[in-house]
């Protein structure tokens, strides 16, 4: 059985973005691999966060993904301080990793253009891709499930792993990403040009796991669209429409195409009530489920299990790529 890893970084409220992007995945993909889900709460902190928020967001973060179907018993949860192989590793690998490469990530480029970014961007946060490739390499993942947004950084996981491979022998297994092809990139309510955003302070764009279906159906409702007054599937000229159309697609398990069938004939007002009705149905079971989770006494049991699966095989590939660089005497 081949293996897979993905991970959540819950810097905020998950977000219908992170469901059908990656939870989503996650849950389907347990079936067939050999599944690691973890909780990045080192990646939390590279840009700043209250402690009380981020201990808030991490227990979350494991409720949701509980809640939203992934099984303790087929797939490996954990968090990823539990193993602390992961920082080691993180560090191992930055030396492998050359600036020019960190430089080009989309994610650090977008954040470096602020102003005053020499004072307020960490070396925490420019090393994070470093961190994410020991998070990978460490379980010889094959596949890691990401939306659209993570792509670039498991390309550079995998260019890291084989200049390893190449300087020290076979050490890691070269991932590969894998992108949903329906909603690997959900783009914000309030503005179709952006991606949905667990980050974003303007609420409006954002479905957030937790919202209740009043709040829900207020921002489907309002959500940004266009004059066309036709509903079709048009990223370029209907972005707004398009990404409520993807919304459905993705949840009901058919193509945007297909969508746009169903939907074609009507006014826009009725095709977001139809589109709002089907987040909240898709969300009642999962929040149900979150309510009786999170109150529960089974979270620390669970991630003390996930972490005991996990750790083992972190440490045999730790000491393998200490022994193969020259780190380890004996
Ligand atoms: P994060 O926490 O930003 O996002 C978690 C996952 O959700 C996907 N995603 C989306 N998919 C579709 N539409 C959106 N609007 C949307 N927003 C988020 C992301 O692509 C991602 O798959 N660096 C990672 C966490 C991480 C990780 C890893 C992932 C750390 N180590 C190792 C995989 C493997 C991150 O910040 O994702």
């Amino acid at each position: 059985m081949k293996t897979m890893l993905s991970g959540i970084k819950p810097s905020g409220q998950l977000h219908l973005g992170s469901y059908i992007g990656a939870i989503k995945q996650f849950v389907t993909y347990q079936e067939d691999y050999h599944m690691f889900v973890f909780i990045a709460n080192l990646h939390c902190i590279t840009l700043p966060i209250t402690p009380a928020e981020l201990t808030d967001n991490l227990r979350d973060c494991l409720a949701f993904y509980l809640a939203c179907g992934l099984d303790p018993e087929r797939s490996t949860i954990f968090l990823q301080t539990d193993v602390k192989e992961h920082a080691q590793l993180g560090f191992i690998l930055s030396c492998q990793t050359y600036l020019g490469e960190l430089n080009r990530m989309t994610q650090y480029k977008d954040k470096a253009q602020g102003k005053n970014r020499n004072d307020v961007l960490t070396a925490g946060f420019y090393t994070y891709p470093t961190l994410m490739a020991a998070d990978i390499l460490l379980y010889n993942a094959d596949y890691v499930p990401v939306g659209d947004d993570q792509k670039q950084h498991v390309e550079l996981t995998r260019d890291i792993a084989e200049r390893v491979n190449k300087r020290f022998g076979q050490i890691f297994s070269v991932p590969e990403p894998v992108i949903t092809k329906v909603g690997a990139r959900i783009m914000a309510l309030d503005n179709p040009a952006k991606k949905m955003s667990k980050s974003e302070h303007n609420t409006k764009g954002t479905i957030f796991l937790k919202d209740e279906p009043a709040a829900i159906r207020k921002k489907v409702m309002s959500a940004v669209t266009d004059m066309v007054n036709k509903v079709s599937y048009d990223p370029v000229n209907q972005p707004g429409i398009s990404n409520l159309l993807t919304i459905y697609a993705a949840l009901e398990g058919i193509t945007p195409q297909e969508a746009e069938a169903k939907f074609s004939s009507l006014q826009y007002g009725a095709f977001k009530s139809a589109v709002a009705d089907r987040i909240i149905e898709e969300f009642a079971p999962i929040q149900a489920r979150y309510r009786e989770i999170v109150g529960s006494g089974d979270l620390d049991r669970i991630l003390a299990k996930g972490a005991e699966k996990a750790r083992p095989i972190a440490a045999g590939t730790l000491k393998t790529i200490q022994k193969a660089i020259g780190l380890d005497i004996f």
